[in-house]
């Protein structure tokens, strides 16, 4: 046995009994070299190798961390629409806000803490842009966006992999716009339309406002969007267009992996759907490495790419985009009658931040603080909430989702938190009928400090106090 595996052994078996326990700091590399007698490299190779495994985890600048392991949410199908139906779920329709108030801990929201955020950087560029053209500050912006902007993306789609011209951008406010665009372009009233279980409230919204039906396709813990069953829904259904989020499904931060992508995209071409691809968590990989695009797999044309800088650098400038060609003009149409333009400053603002700082050092520091900040969310419901909760492993973006035990329901959780201070997502939000009224959505957003960590102690408290027999009936 080599060396490092020796050690590696014996931390092993330290974690397997308890003596090291989830979210204990480990020994730093040179305690671990002297207490074993070997050497430092072999010591960095044991904590490599124990992080391979999954059974401890790095943090910047702390050392390495024994892995929490709560029980993992099973990856069976969750409840699902098998035929079309309208949305049909009170707490969805009624739900129109997500602004933070001071006075609360916003871990109801996917977005991340303004500390995380390049505040400094953006406002300067504001105030260039003030100063320097507030004629075109002032003025209409073009219906399709300014071109700089365009042209930036399209520079970023292309250090992706996934190459788009500037003349196939439309700028749009967020990606919810985009989205809005694209089904106002694609469907008319009464058609159906495809979207996961669970998925993003805001896509549930769009979709019910424009009265078309929808038929759900199960996400899956850790694996993503269920693609057999995909294709044997449409193989049954006459289906218009699919919303996805195939890159960190909102809420269980899911990966769909490069195989079923394209079969994906396959099966769509196949059945004539328009895929609509949300790909606002794209950038948001914990592991740094960014997955695909659809439209990588997309020869007919039959995928509209929407985008948002929500996410990553400041969710209230409202600046999205779509990315398709089939569509241009008829999206740039759909953009001019709504709204005739969108805003110049905030366009402006975002080319000249773009040009003058370096986007993939700020998204490097992101991720892994969200990566790091996930991990101690999990470890804290490892250690505070009562042991048979289960909660999803994200590979990347901003949402923890949580089953609570006992089939407790989170709109109670979420009532009582709000009363000691804290907001959470109750689950009824992800889902067209008010299902998952026992999961809990948490963001993985916030900096980890002692409030945060006083907070999930109490909605474990809470957790644990829930009745499953109290439910509330929609
Ligand atoms: C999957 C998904 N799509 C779209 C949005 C809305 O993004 P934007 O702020 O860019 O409109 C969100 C926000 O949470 C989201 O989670």
């Amino acid at each position: 046995m080599l060396l490092y595996e020796r050690v590696a052994a014996a931390l092993r078996a330290q974690i397997a009994h308890g003596t090291l326990r989830a979210g204990e700091r480990l020994p730093s590399i040179r305690r671990l070299a002297e207490g074993h007698g070997v050497s430092v490299a072999t010591a960095v190779q044991t904590y490599l190798q124990l992080e391979r495994e999954g059974l401890v985890v790095a943090r910047p600048r702390s050392g390495y961390f024994v892995r929490a392991s709560t029980p993992q949410l099973p990856a069976s199908p969750p409840a699902r629409r098998r035929v079309p139906g309208e949305v049909n779920n009170p707490a969805l329709l009624d739900a129109t806000e997500i602004r933070a108030r001071g006075d609360l801990l916003p871990l109801h929201s996917a977005t991340p803490a303004l500390e995380l955020l390049p505040q400094g950087a953006l406002m300067a560029s504001v105030s260039r842009c003030l100063r320097r053209a507030p004629a075109v500050v002032l003025e209409y912006a073009p219906a399709q966006g300014h071109l700089a902007l365009r042209r930036l993306i399209a520079q970023r789609y292309a250090q992706v992999g996934a190459p788009v011209s500037p003349e196939e951008i439309v700028i749009t406010a967020g990606a919810m716009e985009a989205i809005n665009l694209a089904l106002r372009t694609i469907t008319s009233p009464g058609d159906v339309v495809l979207v996961e279980t669970p998925t993003y409230h805001g896509i549930l919204q769009a979709v019910a406002a424009l009265h078309l039906k929808v038929l759900e396709v199960p996400n899956l813990p850790g694996q993503g969007i269920d693609v057999a069953r995909l294709d044997h829904l449409l193989q049954q259904n006459s289906v218009r267009a699919a919303v996805l989020v195939p890159n960190f499904n909102n809420p269980l931060g899911s990966l769909t992996s490069d195989a079923d992508k394209r079969a994906l995209v396959d099966s769509c071409a196949r059945h004539g759907v328009v895929i609509i691809e949300d790909d606002i968590y794209g950038e948001l990989a914990w592991s740094g490495q960014r997955p695909s695009l659809l439209r990588r797999w997309d020869t007919r044309g039959m995928v509209i790419s929407c985008g948002s800088f929500s996410k990553m650098l400041a969710p209230g400038m409202r600046l999205g985009w779509l990315a398709c060609n089939q569509w241009t003009d008829a999206l740039v149409r759909a953009k001019f009658f709504s709204t005739v333009g969108g805003t110049s400053l905030t366009q402006l603002a975002m080319s000249d931040y773009l040009q003058r700082h370096d986007l993939e050092r700020h998204l490097r520091r992101l991720r892994r603080t969200l990566a790091d900040n996930g991990q101690r969310m999990f470890e804290a419901i490892a250690r505070y909430w009562p042991s048979d909760t289960r909660a999803s492993e994200p590979q990347g973006g901003l949402s923890l989702w949580v089953q609570l035990p006992a089939r407790g329901d989170s709109r109670v959780l979420s009532k009582a938190a709000l009363s000691k201070g804290i907001r959470t997502s109750p689950g009824v939000l992800f889902s067209s009928r008010g299902e998952y009224a026992d999961y809990v959505r948490l963001s993985c957003g916030l900096v980890w400090n002692e409030r945060l960590d006083r907070a999930m102690k109490e909605l474990g408290k809470l957790a644990a106090k829930l009745d499953g027999s109290k439910v509330i009936t929609p």
